[in-house]
């Protein structure tokens, strides 16, 4: 399963990032670098995917916004071998207080590998894993009222699950809660986040040293008429109408405008 394309992958970064980090989550997180076999739900070592992980510098970023905001809970969606999870159990574990939620359906396909990181980092009571597609679980936690202050999309990358994934995270978000959504590399999540930049003014976008995310604040409630929409930005930058209504030969820009004229 091919998750993250080469160009996501932090080759160039060093342990030194994780400086920031308190043990025993700084050596996990640097024998997961490393690439040395994890321990999984059978009891044997596997061999990690290093395509499958988040770079040290979000997941630091990821530590010091849970350090600075203090959630009672968080959520991500997309376990995998829990390198996102090491960070916010990290941070859990240094404000004294707090409960992570990981949903993920597949952590067989990865060994219980996730699964596993709360228990050998003695994290065990403040984990809750959820075995379940993130769109029926998150209306399951939905259903039950709870929140999350901080909530990580990192799951299925498909366009709809996506904004599905951010639809039920912001029922699930309280006032001054953040959504955070990886891989804004891929379109499916440029064109996601396109939408809830013009669409989801209950939440304003913070600015962050990382492009590869995007990452949001509740301000208001959702206060949309029933029948409110906003055409949004394609993954070109160009409004979806202008694409519509504008020429062919327009679009493709100068030269072909020349060639048009006979130029
Ligand atoms: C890129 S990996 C997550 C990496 C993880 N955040 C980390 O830093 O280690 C994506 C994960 O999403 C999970 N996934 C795929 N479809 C899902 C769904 N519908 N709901 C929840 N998780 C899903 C996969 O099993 C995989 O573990």
């Amino acid at each position: 399963m091919l998750w993250k394309k080469q160009q996501n992958i932090d080759r160039s970064s060093s342990d030194e990032v994780l400086s920031p980090l308190t043990e025993p989550f700084r050596t996990a997180l640097i024998s997961m670098y490393a690439g040395e076999p994890q321990l999984g739900s059978d009891g044997e070592r596997h061999k990690l995917d290093e395509k499958v992980r988040i770079s040290r510098e979000l997941g630091v970023w990821l530590y010091n916004l849970c350090r600075d905001a203090k959630p009672k809970a968080t959520l991500e969606i997309g376990l995998a071998y829990g390198y996102s999870t090491v960070y916010f159990l990290a941070a859990i574990r240094d404000n004294g207080a707090g409960c992570h939620t990981a949903v993920d359906p597949y952590q067989s396909h990865w060994h219980g590998i996730g699964q596993l990181q709360a228990q050998s980092l003695s994290m065990g009571d403040n984990f809750r894993l959820i075995e379940e597609k993130s769109v029926p679980a998150l209306a399951h936690l939905a259903d039950r009222a709870e929140t999350f202050e901080v909530t990580f999309i990192d799951g299925n990358h498909k366009f709809d699950d996506v904004l599905v994934d951010f639809t039920l995270s912001a029922e699930l978000c309280p006032m001054g809660g953040f959504v955070i959504l990886d891989d804004m590399w891929m379109p499916s999540i440029r064109q996601a986040v396109a939408f809830i930049r013009s669409n989801r003014h209950d939440f304003e976008e913070i600015k962050t040293p990382m492009s590869s995310i995007a990452a949001f604040r509740r301000i208001h409630a959702d206060s949309r008429e029933w029948d409110h929409y906003v055409e949004f930005p394609d993954t070109h930058g160009k409004p979806r109408i202008f694409r519509r209504f504008t020429p062919a030969f327009l679009r493709r820009g100068a030269k072909s405008i020349a060639r048009f004229l006979g130029t």
